[in-house]
């Protein structure tokens, strides 16, 4: 006799639901232990030097973007950024002197603004500023636009058209590769996509080896009828190394999900197709992932996204939207 048969229905109504309970608690726990684990909360390594740098490099930048900054403003910013300038000298790595030349291009738009009232920051910073190394090249590899004109700024830009023609898009042309500089035209835009203070952590890893898709496909549940016919998979992730509070958990995901965005517009903008491929996978799934060496441990999943280049009849679901009504409250 089956367990269902002898327990009564309001029971086993109950029994379901302590279940969901302790796997949601289950799963909490697991991303939380790889909060713990892979953020920078309890570090002061390499990936945290820099996102102390790049985001106070933002601080300062963002400090001198208002209508009437402060001057003087940001003394506890600049003091970390000259130590962190100190300890990025540690490091050999192609990001950390990109951070340091963010940081220096950022130190010399503030102290350009407080020439004339020097005497508001401490003796020791502008020494330490006139003394770093590098100057010249930091700021000028940085200085592109720091302001526009109303007329500038706005571009003839079609983006309505981009929103309503995109769909996701289940059937691609099997027999057409992607080639490197395709991938790089599709990523270059996307990486213009905000994040908070500039901390830049999103990553999106391309797979087209066959049996690789087909593989971590087997991992996903959302691609059951139409698995054989992803040629590429695009995989976003956070590294959430670069994340320095516990109030910070939930940021690699809202990040990570405005990058996707921005990829799938870019794939509609360059001529391929895509369907965003969830992520709500179970910690066993979680794990094997990693077992694929495509990931570093420190990166967590934002989503997959299946792609490829279009059949000529491009095939798609509807989806119809609710009414307009239901996706906002103005309150005057
Ligand atoms: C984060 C995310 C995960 C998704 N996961 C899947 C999935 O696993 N399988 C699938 O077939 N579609 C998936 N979709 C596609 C949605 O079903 C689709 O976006 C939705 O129906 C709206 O249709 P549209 O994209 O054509 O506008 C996903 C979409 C998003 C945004």
């Amino acid at each position: 006799m089956k367990l269902k048969q002898v327990i009564p229905k309001a029971a086993s109504k109950h029994l379901v639901k302590i279940k969901n309970h302790l796997v949601l608690i289950n799963h909490a726990l697991y991303d939380l232990g790889r909060f713990i684990k892979y953020s920078s909360i309890n570090a002061y390594n390499e990936d945290a030097i820099i996102t102390w740098l790049m985001q106070d490099s933002h601080r300062i930048e963002k400090g001198l973007s208002l209508r009437n900054p402060k001057k003087g403003f940001g003394k506890d910013v600049l003091v970390r950024i000259f130590k962190n300038i100190q300890l990025a000298k540690n490091f050999d790595k192609n990001l950390m002197s990109e951070s340091v030349d963010y940081a220096i291009f950022a130190l010399d738009l503030y102290f350009d603004y407080h020439k004339d009232s020097l005497d508001l920051i401490a003796p020791k910073l502008v020494e330490a500023f006139q003394s770093l190394e590098n100057k010249k090249n930091a700021i000028s590899s940085n200085s592109e636009h720091v302001s526009k004109d109303i007329n500038e700024y706005f571009g003839d830009y079609k983006f309505d058209d981009l929103c309503f023609d995109r769909a996701s898009v289940r059937q691609f042309d099997l027999s057409k590769n992607i080639s490197k500089e395709e991938l790089e035209a599709l990523i270059k835009p996307v990486i213009k996509t905000p994040s908070v203070c500039n901390r830049q952590h999103c990553k999106v890893k391309i797979i087209t080896e066959r049996n690789l898709v087909l593989d971590l496909l087997k991992l996903q549940n959302g691609n059951r009828g139409f698995t054989e016919d992803i040629p590429a998979l695009a995989i976003v992730t956070s590294d959430i190394s670069f994340f320095v509070k516990p109030e910070e958990r939930n940021q690699a995901f809202v990040d990570g999900g405005m990058f996707a965005m921005s990829l799938l517009y870019s794939m509609q903008n360059k001529g391929f197709v895509a369907c965003p491929l969830n992520w709500s996978a179970n910690i066993k799934n979680d794990k094997a992932l990693y077992k694929f060496n495509i990931l570093e441990n420190k990166e967590s999943v934002i989503m997959f996204i299946a792609f490829g280049r279009p059949l000529n009849t491009i095939l798609f679901a509807k989806s119809p939207r609710k009414s307009l009504n239901n996706f906002y409250q103005y309150y005057k």
